[in-house]
């Protein structure tokens, strides 16, 4: 597939590389273009950069990494996503980090619709470190990869894509459960940081019998 990344921090240059890796073609941007030149060289042979609009022309799917805060800008700048997946990564934290700052009501997938009506969004990958995407490899097996939207064929896509990368991708329902999934990436962000689990050790798996 055709993937493009609108911020390619930490998240975005994890899945990024990931991807480009599995062998799909992949164009980053991010607000300093240099960052993103970079990013790609990173990234290997089947990425490039560009500017955040030549990016989404070229992604069928766009993912969504630039911090909660930066979500309006970064959509505002993004030219025409008419009929592209838009796959909000974010978790949508108050500033200082300690909590949520929305939930129950709204979350930060379904601003992400209201902001861009005209794109199919999809909430996946909020609920794992940068850390696991780089190295998804446990023990025990599989990360679970939580794939919410209102669009059948773009959910279809972005599961595929996290299976590409070892993650187990579970369908988790319409856009509106990203009301379940953000708190649970702060529970993650919780257990990695405050508990000292450590970013790099741990994700969640749900187990079947
Ligand atoms: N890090 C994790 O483990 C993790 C896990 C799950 C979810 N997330 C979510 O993923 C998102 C990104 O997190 P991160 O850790 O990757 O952050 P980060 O390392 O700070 O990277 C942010 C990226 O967004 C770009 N950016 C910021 N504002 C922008 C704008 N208006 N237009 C275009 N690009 C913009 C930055 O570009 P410049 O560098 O050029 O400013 C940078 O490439 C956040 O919403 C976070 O909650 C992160």
């Amino acid at each position: 597939m055709k993937l493009s990344f609108i911020g390619c921090g930490n998240m975005g240059g994890a899945l990024a590389r990931r991807l480009a890796g599995a062998g799909h073609e992949v164009m980053v941007s991010a607000r300093h273009e240099d960052k993103a030149k970079a990013k790609a060289e990173e990234c290997g042979k089947n990425s490039k950069a560009g500017s955040v609009p030549e990016a989404v022309a070229f992604g069928d799917v766009i993912f969504l990494a630039v911090p909660y805060g930066e979500i309006s800008s970064a959509i505002k700048s993004a030219g025409d996503l008419k009929g592209k997946v838009l796959v909000d990564i974010t978790n949508a934290l108050t500033p200082d980090f300690s909590g949520l700052a929305i939930g129950f009501t709204d979350s930060a997938a379904e601003q992400v619709a209201r902001l861009a009506p005209v794109a199919k969004v999809v909430k996946a990958f909020n609920t794992v470190f940068a850390q696991v995407v780089a190295n998804p490899k446990f023990a025990e097996g599989k990360p679970s990869a939580f794939v919410a939207s209102d669009h059948a064929d773009a959910k279809e896509k972005v599961m595929r894509l996290a299976s590409d990368i070892g993650f187990e991708s579970l369908d988790a329902g319409p856009l509106k459960n990203a009301r379940l999934l953000e708190p649970l990436g702060m529970m993650n962000i919780f257990l990695g940081y405050v508990q000292g689990l450590g970013a790099d050790k741990i994700a969640f798996r749900v187990m079947r019998r």
